[in-house]
């Protein structure tokens, strides 16, 4: 069995462009190759070292010529390439695996061509592709190459002034590769094709000793073989100076987003939106913990009894420029923030502050669809917390509702510290309420710990209701049939 040939591309020297499979490919290989200059420090070599390891053979190519001055140049390299083929087949035969690693890309003006020629058609070969100097460096200049219908012309500095001259006429980008020596003359050429001014310079694209500037600024003497001049795409920077030179800042603004009972898939696209275009989050820690992280984001999580302070400090926050959501289970406007920000932003000090309100899934309807339609004729919410309002307020309005013979979807019916409202609560219902009437006990609907019964009120045991729980109360209509509950939509008259 012999070993594979593989012409592997490292990218133009910053090592983190190397691909991962070039990256493998060197890992595994038994020989290594790359070319050297005469003083044996090999470019190539360096961009790979992380790579290579103990027990590798290393082969290098020195060149035995480095400049084309030399008259029978070809003939030189010729024979040079011909001796390192059967350097590199003695491995391949003996059934070791060669990578020989190739700057940039391998078929991009690559000595590794030389190789390749030689051997391909002996040993089973396979070119791994590298990043370019050239896309190196316009990623580096932070300018496109080529756009829309535009042509790019990759042209090598050796050529003959006047042929460099009619092909940068003729396109309307392009890369000059082999600069060095010829330098001067890529430069008489772009004169003379009227881009002079349009043309950058980089030398070392993407390494630590990079340098980059406006190609008529250089110093000719200072260039070394590894440079490219580039003329970038002029669509591009027409349609760049087209637009606005500075784009509007987006004023700040607070937007109170519901984020639905529980998961993801009771958040609408809205709030999803609004959510991922914010700068800062605000609202209470569990809540906080429902909307997914992003590290761009500025996170305040607070408890859940400072909704005042919540709404100040987003106000303030947006009043210099960031964008706020101030988040809150299920609908924003049912018990929670929404309220609390509008209340806040009423204060002359806030006037210029936008603030917007999203809507979300609230719990009452979230809970009514676990067992059917309890809401389907006239309701109204309670909130039995009697941390905001008072108790004979609260009591004074079940006894309406239940007047009115409406179903009530009673919100915040306990807390570890508000143990009694409950009982209250059944107790004053069922003074005009049948027993029988149908209960819906909803906790943690959509969330891990989701339990819904369906009770008779006068059975309703406060034991079965705490913080995570809703409460619906049928009017004198409601029905439960076979573990639904509905509303019918027709009273009688
Ligand atoms: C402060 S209120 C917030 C209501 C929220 N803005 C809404 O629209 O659903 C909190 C109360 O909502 C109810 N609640 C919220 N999420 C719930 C869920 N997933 N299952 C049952 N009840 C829930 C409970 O009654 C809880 O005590």
């Amino acid at each position: 069995m012999t070993g594979h040939l593989h012409g592997v591309g490292l990218g133009p020297g910053d090592p983190e462009l190397i691909t991962l499979k070039a990256a493998r490919l060197i890992e595994a290989a038994d020989v290594v190759v790359f070319h050297a200059a005469r003083h044996g420090r090999s470019i190539a070599r360096s961009i790979a070292a992380a790579h290579l390891r103990d027990g590798q053979i290393e082969e290098p190519l020195i060149y035995p010529v480095t400049t084309e001055d030399t008259g029978d140049y070809r003939a030189v390299m010729e024979g040079f390439y011909d001796r390192c083929a059967e350097r590199l087949a003695a491995h391949l035969d003996a059934g070791r695996d060669v990578v020989v690693l190739a700057e940039g890309d391998p078929f991009f003006y690559g000595s590794y061509m030389h190789l390749h020629k030689r051997l391909a058609a002996r040993y089973p070969t396979e070119v791994v592709p590298g990043v370019t100097s050239v896309s190196g460096a316009s990623a580096e200049l932070g300018r496109p190459l080529v756009e829309r219908d535009e042509v790019l012309t990759v042209l090598p500095g050796t050529l003959a002034p006047e042929r460099l001259a009619e092909r940068l006429t003729a396109t309307d980008s392009a890369a000059v590769l082999k600069l060095g020596r010829t330098f001067g003359r890529v430069r008489d050429a772009l004169e003379e094709a009227g881009r002079l001014d349009d043309a950058w310079y980089v030398e070392r694209a993407t390494t630590a000793g990079q340098r980059m500037l406006p190609l008529k600024d250089v110093d000719p003497g200072t260039v070394p073989y590894f440079s490219v001049a580039v003329l970038p795409s002029r669509v591009h920077e027409q349609t760049r100076r087209a637009l606005p030179e500075k784009p509007r800042e987006p004023k700040g603004e607070v937007v109170v987003v519901g984020l639905g009972p529980a998961g993801r898939e009771w958040l609408t696209p809205q709030a999803q939106d609004a959510l991922a275009a914010a700068d800062d989050l605000i609202g209470y820690g569990p809540y906080l913990d429902r909307v997914p992280a992003n590290a761009r984001q500025t996170r305040y999580p607070s408890g859940n009894t400072v909704e005042a302070d919540r709404a100040e400090h987003a106000l303030a926050l947006a009043e210099q420029g960031r964008r706020v959501a101030v988040v809150s289970s299920g609908d924003p406007g049912v018990f929670a923030m929404a309220a609390a920000v509008l209340e806040a932003a009423a204060d002359e000090r806030w006037r210029d502050v936008p603030v917007r309100v999203l809507p979300g899934l609230t719990a009452a309807q979230a809970v009514a669809s676990r067992v059917g339609a309890p809401l389907g004729h006239d309701y109204c919410v309670v909130s039995l917390s009697d941390r905001l309002k008072p108790w004979k307020v609260i009591a004074g309005r079940l006894a309406a509702a239940a007047t009115a013979d409406l179903v009530v979807a009673i919100y915040n019916p306990a807390s570890r510290t508000r143990t009694t409202q409950v009982a209250e609560a059944r107790d004053i219902l069922l003074k005009h309420r049948r027993p029988g009437t149908p209960v819906v006990i909803g906790r943690d609907v959509g969330g891990p710990a989701e339990d819904v019964k369906v009770v008779r009120l006068a059975d309703l045991d406060p034991a079965d209701v705490d913080m995570r729980t809703l409460l619906i109360v049928g009017s004198s209509q409601t029905k439960a049939v076979g573990g639904r509950v509905f509303t019918p939509r027709r009273y009688p008259g």
